[in-house]
């Protein structure tokens, strides 16, 4: 895996050499936040992922839903958020583990209001064990290229004021953090879409669903070899039993 990963890095760096020949490692920093340089596959999730959501944000202990979405969200409340998810509207990103546990994901909402159709509010949140690892910064960067290729030029967080860890993600990234007493929210203005956003985006999309097959496949493996050592050990314990 290790060494995949390691592949897949090589593969973005030279995908985007070959488009941007110009371009440095700073500059894409500057372009895209310094979170999207080191690979992390992360998938743009459809309707079959709404049930892994929805155990992915049941899985997050009180303090985090209290911080997610800024309230004290009980499993019911979790379940008709995760039910009301328009995959078709919005856009999801997630991040799986090796056995295919979304260990993170966001949640990028388009506006509703005919207003503000350029606005898009972004929710992260990543499970615990996975924390402090830039997953939850990857993250925030993916959803920047995905809404800046979407033309949305305004992408807002609501955060609590003590939550200092989205608050770092947003600040990087360049956004301007407005405090109001225990809540905060922080905007960050997008520039138009680019032939380097856009690029930026499929190469992101084609590593996440390779990597994905691969996981899918290398489950199955372990399933199926899991099933060939039950089946041994049955026989052998009947063997066992048969034998004088
Ligand atoms: C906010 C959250 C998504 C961050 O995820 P993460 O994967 O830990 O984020 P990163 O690893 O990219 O860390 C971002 C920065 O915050 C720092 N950080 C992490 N936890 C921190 C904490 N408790 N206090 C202060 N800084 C913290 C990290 O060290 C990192 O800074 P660095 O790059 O300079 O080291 C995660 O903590 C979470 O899911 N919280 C619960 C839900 C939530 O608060 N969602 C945000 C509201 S929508």
């Amino acid at each position: 895996m290790l060494l995949f990963q390691s592949m897949l890095h090589e593969l973005w760096h030279a995908a985007r050499a070959l488009l941007h020949p110009h371009l440095k490692t700073a500059d894409l920093q500057r372009h895209i936040s310094h979170a999207a340089v080191a690979v992390v596959p992360i998938r743009a999730l459809a309707e079959r992922h709404r049930k892994a959501v929805l155990s992915h944000l049941l899985e997050l202990p009180p303090e985090d839903r209290y911080l997610r979405f800024g309230y004290a969200a009980q499993d019911a409340q979790i379940q008709t958020y995760a039910e009301g998810l328009d995959f078709a509207k919005d856009q999801v990103f997630g991040i799986f583990d090796r056995r295919l546990r979304l260990i993170a994901v966001a949640h990028l909402a388009y506006s509703q209001d005919s207003h503000a159709e350029t606005c898009a509010e972004l929710g992260v949140s990543v499970l615990p064990h996975a924390r402090s690892r830039g997953l939850g910064s990857k993250l925030f960067a993916r959803a920047q290229v995905h809404a800046t290729n979407d033309r949305i030029s305004l992408m807002f967080i609501h955060a609590l004021s003590d939550n200092s860890a989205m608050l770092k993600i947003a600040r990087r990234a360049g956004a301007l953090v407005e405090r109001q007493g225990s809540e905060s929210d922080a905007y960050l203005r997008l520039p138009a879409p680019s032939m380097h956003t856009r690029v930026s985006e499929m190469v992101d999309d084609q590593i996440a669903d390779t990597d994905y097959r691969l996981k899918v496949q290398a489950k199955q493996f372990w399933e199926i070899l899991a099933d060939v050592q039950e089946v041994r050990r049955l026989a052998q314990d009947a063997q066992t039993k048969v034998s004088p």
